[in-house]
């Protein structure tokens, strides 16, 4: 066993032990700085690998198109193209790995992957748990069925982006001849997250009031905090992993009711939770997922896709903090926004239709 692969086996175990990552690893066994290639870094779960790769003293180069966020990272070395068409400024380059965040379609992986072939030991494609099939059961693991499409040539997203996410792990694998990382986080939520898909709930909570809660209480959520994503991200880098890896969490089953009381643990604040069935939502055209953030109802079919298998991943050192340390430190990050986002949330139900529905909610029970 390399030198690389002893420090992540230890390294791994203490982190699934339950150690947080960063007290899991003294300096004396940090691995030795690596060159690391970032194809992006600049959105949401870039900045947060450039973070962790930072905090174990690796050496970072990003390649974008300079537009997301042009400021960021001053002293990184920056490379400038475009994926489509436009990747002359990796020729001739050497990286121990790179962390391909922005590949949503085979044929640019593949471009970039062949490319960087030779000259990268580790491809790391951040796939989506989106890969699997919408009829998978609760459990799967990793070689559960992959979502398909009849013409394989189309690159129609978002129609389309799982079945081109498990596209384009493939074409990553092939052109790397067996060195790609297929990495499937869930949704991705935390500080920094543009899609309020998440972030509805803290900001709701912490508002305080009667809150409409989606469900029984009893259906499983699944997500991953974004930093701890990244620390799992250059733990694999560090230990050369390779093949497919489902990343979401947390280890355990979480209901919604677990959920939202973390939240509200992490958030303070009065809130008052009144469950509404999902029939009524239903009825009422309220969607899961963007209306009502993070949940699934189990009898849409969508249990497999909140109850994912991720042993392999946290054997391999996938950590998770509390639901209520990402709450609490999403709020923060959220009320640091200007005035007028704050105001318009991209997910969720305005402060209005949770007014009617938990009226209506509460008539029908009277009636
Ligand atoms: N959010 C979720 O819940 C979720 C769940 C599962 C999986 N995922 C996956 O996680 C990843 C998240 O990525 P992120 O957006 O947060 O990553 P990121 O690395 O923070 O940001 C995307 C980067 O891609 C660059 N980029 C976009 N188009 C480009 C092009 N044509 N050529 C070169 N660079 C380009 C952008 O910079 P420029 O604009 O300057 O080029 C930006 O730096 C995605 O692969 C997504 O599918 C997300």
């Amino acid at each position: 066993m390399d030198q690389r692969r002893r420090e992540f086996v230890k390294a791994a175990a203490a982190a699934s032990a339950g150690v947080a990552l960063a007290q899991s690893l003294p300096a004396a066994t940090k691995a030795a700085p690596m060159k690391i290639l970032i194809l992006g870094g600049t959105a949401f779960l870039g900045p947060q690998i450039v973070e962790a790769a930072q905090a174990r003293g690796h050496v970072l180069t990003l390649f974008n198109r300079g537009k997301t966020n042009p400021g960021l990272f001053p002293d990184i070395e920056k490379l400038h193209g475009d994926r489509n068409g436009d990747l002359k400024s990796l020729e001739g380059r050497k990286w121990d790995a790179v962390v391909d965040t922005s590949g949503y379609v085979p044929r640019l992986v593949s471009l970039s992957a062949t490319l960087l072939a030779p000259n990268v030991k580790q491809y790391v494609f951040i796939s989506s748990i989106s890969v699997f099939a919408q009829d998978i059961k609760p459990g799967t693991a990793e070689d559960g069925a992959l979502a398909t499409m009849p013409d394989e040539t189309s690159e129609e997203l978002p129609k389309n982006y799982g079945p081109l996410k498990a596209l384009s792990e493939k074409a990553a694998t092939k052109a790397m001849s067996g060195r790609a990382w297929n990495v499937r986080p869930g949704l991705i939520v935390g500080p920094g997250d543009k899609t309020d898909r998440y972030t509805y709930w803290p900001v709701r909570v912490a508002k305080g009031g009667e809150v409409l809660a989606p469900g029984d209480g009893d259906d499983p959520v699944q997500y991953v905090d974004v930093r701890d994503l990244a620390a799992f991200i250059i733990l694999g880098i560090e230990g050369n992993l390779t093949g497919a890896y489902n990343a979401t969490g947390p280890a355990k089953t979480l209901t919604m009711k677990a959920f939202l009381e973390g939240v509200q643990k992490g958030t303070g604040g009065n809130a008052k939770l009144t469950w509404v069935s999902a029939d009524f939502l239903e009825k009422k055209e309220v969607a899961p997922w963007m209306d009502m953030p993070v949940w699934v109802p189990r009898r849409d079919g969508g249990v497999g896709m909140t109850q994912l298998n991720c042993a392999k991943a946290i054997a391999a050192g996938l950590n998770f903090r509390p639901v209520s340390s990402t709450a609490k430190d999403t709020l923060a990050w959220f009320k640091t926004l200007p005035e007028d986002r704050r105001g318009k949330l991209a997910a969720g139900i305005t402060a209005d239709k949770e007014k009617e529905l938990l009226a209506a909610w509460h008539a029908e029970k009277k009636g």
